[in-house]
């Protein structure tokens, strides 16, 4: 469902939420909000020990600073705690090819879902051994290149994808692992899932309509013969949400899977090897969130797999896991400039500060789409004032257009501060757009007082390069500019 156009800002009671409390220091920041390097000295904010304010100067805001101690750290946490599973890194979340280095520096695997990620991992030497392949609808040739390249293992989707993906694997003479997408009947959101009987969505194989066994069958049915190419089943694959804080949707989800999982076993005499329980673990935005550390995810997940395999008898497959938000969500943060601030009257004699910063739904989505909840802190000095109800909004034509939706920002905040957001790892870069035009900002990453610049800020060039009307001075002087005709022109 689209949010509404103009969303919070015109539904009733547009006050600070009840879980925002007056902070007693409003430069103070909230540790765990931010990465593992983040800390303010004298009021301006530094990350892997470079001022963001240096970092402005030299490059500009908008900008996405990633934190590349704090970005191994969680992968390290999440490898350690699982270790006896298969960790993908969930490259949707963020991905570019310094990103894929450090996951395999840390030794996880990746997850892509598209042949540009694909792209991405593979531009960065990703062993393709180690990655695997998501999506409802890969095309031909997308599954054809990660059956050439030797994608480690495809999860398919619907009954046609098993279809070309056998064919392709045949004509290649390439065995090709295959994990099968269920659906589990479980939806879960931060603390709440839903647990029903069917699946209305577009996602995997539904366990109760009995599509989900039907899968498995027909990719054994394409297991090699003699040698020849063919697919190999390695189990099956199931998601149930994101920003997910407790484990009660994965007890139901493990416990629907293991069960199919079983009847493969007992109907088919297939014992399978692996079973992938997805991604969305929860990371926290604001002081409202509370999510839980690798160790303590391992230790619950591991049990409920143990002890629903205990109960059905069964050895249990190797477990892999897909977190994306969780390793990369906290370890970036974006720092904009603050261009206007605006007082706005509120029902009730309530005010609220307007504080338009240069960029906005172009760089961080979320908070239109999901009514995603931020926090943020003033990046560039320290401030006497005391604090006021603020609202973060970009420069966008869109009254929707909020990057922040409640803080308590200092009533002093003016034009040309700083203003960094925390928590802005997944789904901002790799969900950004050029709405209005805009220029996807850079990613900016540091470490030990050195930044540099791992995705560069987009140029008005970059804009106008896909715009056949347009001719770059470099293609006027070599003679291939575009068809004036063509162009309209
Ligand atoms: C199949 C699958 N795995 C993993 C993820 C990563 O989720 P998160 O970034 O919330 O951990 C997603 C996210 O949509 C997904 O669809």
């Amino acid at each position: 469902m689209r949010a509404h156009e103009a969303g919070w800002a015109h539904a009733e009671g547009a006050r600070r939420p009840t879980w925002l409390q007056v902070p007693g220091d409003v430069n103070a920041l909230v540790p765990h909000l931010w990465s593992a390097t983040t800390r303010k000295v004298d009021g301006v904010l530094e990350v892997g020990g470079v001022r963001v304010t240096d970092l402005v100067a030299e490059h500009g805001s908008p900008a996405y600073v990633l934190d590349e101690v704090d970005f191994r750290q969680r992968a390290a946490a999440f490898r350690d705690a699982f270790a006896d599973y298969d960790v993908f890194y969930a490259g949707k979340a963020f991905l570019c090819t310094t990103v894929a280095r450090w996951v395999a520096e840390e030794d996880l695997h990746l997850d892509v879902c598209s042949a540009g990620e694909l792209t991405v991992a593979l531009a960065a030497g990703f062993d393709p051994a180690r990655i695997g392949y998501h999506g409802n609808n890969k095309t031909v040739p997308e599954l054809a290149r990660a059956v050439e390249v030797g994608v480690g293992r495809i999860v398919v989707d619907s009954f046609v994808e098993i279809e070309r993906l056998a064919e392709l694997a045949a004509r290649a003479d390439r065995e090709v692992g295959v994990m099968v997408r269920v659906t589990a009947g479980v939806e879960a959101h931060t603390h709440e899932y839903i647990a029903t009987a069917h699946e209305d969505q577009k996602f995997g194989f539904s366990i109760t309509s009995g599509d989900a066994l039907e899968a498995v069958r027909r990719v054994l049915a394409a297991a090699p013969v003699e040698g020849s190419g063919g697919l190999r089943l390695l189990g099956l694959h199931s998601h149930i949400g994101s920003q997910i804080f407790d484990s009660a949707g994965f007890e139901v989800a493990a416990r629907r899977v293991l069960a199919l999982h079983a009847t493969v076993l007992r109907e088919l005499g297939v014992e399978m090897p692996e079973m992938d329980l997805g991604g969305g673990f929860g990371i926290a935005y604001t002081t409202q969130d509370d999510p839980s550390t690798p160790a303590r995810l391992a230790e619950e997940m591991t049990a409920i797999v143990d002890y629903e395999c205990r109960a059905l008898g069964l050895t249990a497959p190797r477990l892999s896991i897909e977190p994306g938000r969780a390793i990369v969500g906290p370890s970036m943060c974006t720092v904009y400039e603050v261009g206007t601030v605006k007082e706005v009257a509120l029902d009730g004699g309530a005010r609220r500060t307007y504080v338009s910063v240069d960029g906005g739904m172009s760089d961080n989505i979320r908070t239109a789409l999901y009514d995603a909840d931020y926090s943020c802190t003033v990046a560039n000095r320290s401030s006497e004032a005391p604090p006021v109800l603020g609202r973060i909004v970009g420069k966008h034509c869109e009254a929707g257009d909020i990057v922040v939706k409640d803080e308590f920002v200092p009533a002093d905040l003016r034009p040309g501060d700083l203003v960094a957001v925390p928590g802005t790892g997944a789904y901002c870069r790799s969900m950004a757009s050029n709405y209005n035009h805009a220029l996807r900002p850079p990613v900016i990453a540091v470490r030990d007082g050195v930044s540099r610049v791992v995705v560069r800020r987009e140029t008005e060039d970059d804009l106008l390069r896909t715009d056949v009307g347009w001719s770059s001075p470099s293609q006027e002087t070599d003679g291939t500019a575009a068809d004036p005709a063509v162009a309209g022109r």
